[in-house]
């Protein structure tokens, strides 16, 4: 029985994913390691007013206690396995451990722990509150008791879930990033201005925003990072946002102008 949920890394994401926690009355700790990005979500939480407050732990181990560890650092393989294999230290064995990962191996991350069964991936959609998906993620070695314990959580903060084999991208990406990436390569030829070709999708193809918009809100050096996972060349202007820094709305300017 999940009580006490554990989210590592309180970016975009695990702020979003530590709010809906609170809001479905989980006892909820939150390690975050930036000390700008603490504060940001403190102020975050001080603005949604939850029912209470999640803990703030400054050592990984204080998340010890917790029944459900939530991952949700940047989206770099490396630094996923020396985490899970971290957690996998501290956690208690019945500890569940899941990974907000668009887009890397669950099985490589479950193989990176001595008890790779309860490795799964929990993938929550970017605003967490707004989003009603969670798409769940089997590694080769996660068991029947994980998926459901999991299923169940997500359930009980009100999302509907999708299952997924392991396979990169899982079902969302897969089919997001090819059109993200293909929306930077109508910019770049300048078949039409950044403000038409979101439009086009949002009116034409009754997306409720456009691909360019879309990918600020994922952030720039994710959607580079998911392509290079899923063996696709991110477009050059999309690579040359990320070198310039502008990586989309968490940082005030992506495509669009968020300041
Ligand atoms: N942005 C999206 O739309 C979206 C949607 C679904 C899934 N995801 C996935 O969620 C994950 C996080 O994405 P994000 O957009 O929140 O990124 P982000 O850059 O906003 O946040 C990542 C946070 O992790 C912290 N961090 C870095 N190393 C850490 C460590 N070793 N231990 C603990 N914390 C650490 C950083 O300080 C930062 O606050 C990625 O795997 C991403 O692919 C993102």
């Amino acid at each position: 029985m999940i009580k006490h949920i554990g989210v590592v890394g309180a970016g975009q994401m695990g702020a979003g994913i530590a709010l809906v926690a609170v809001q479905s009355g989980f006892e909820t700790s939150i390690f975050e390691p930036s000390k700008q990005a603490q504060e940001k979500t403190k102020a975050y939480f001080q603005k949604k007013l939850p029912p209470h407050q999640p803990l703030f732990v400054t050592q990984l181990d204080a998340l010890s206690n917790c029944d459900l560890l939530i991952e949700a650092i940047p989206e770099q393989e490396a630094l996923k396995i020396k985490l899970f294999q971290e957690l996998d230290s501290i956690a208690k064995p019945e500890a569940i451990l899941a990974s907000n990962t668009s887009s890397i191996s669950i099985t490589k991350l479950a193989a990176a722990t001595k008890n790779p069964e309860r490795v799964m991936g929990m993938h929550f959609m970017n605003p967490v509150p707004v989003m009603k998906l969670v798409e769940l993620i089997r590694g080769l070695q996660t068991s029947d008791k994980t998926y459901h314990a999991v299923k169940a959580t997500a359930e009980k903060m009100d999302k509907t879930t999708t299952t997924s084999k392991d396979i990169p991208g899982f079902i969302a990406n897969r089919i997001l990033m090819p059109m993200i990436n293909e929306a930077f390569h109508a910019l770049q030829e300048g078949l039409a201005s950044a403000e038409d070709i979101d439009t086009t999708l949002k009116l034409g193809a009754n997306h409720p925003m456009g691909p360019l918009t879309l990918a600020d809100f994922i952030g720039l050096d994710t959607c580079v990072a998911i392509l290079e996972i899923m063996d696709k060349k991110p477009c050059a202007l999309l690579q040359q946002y990320v070198n310039a820094g502008w990586l989309g709305k968490k940082t005030g300017r992506g495509v669009f102008s968020y300041v």
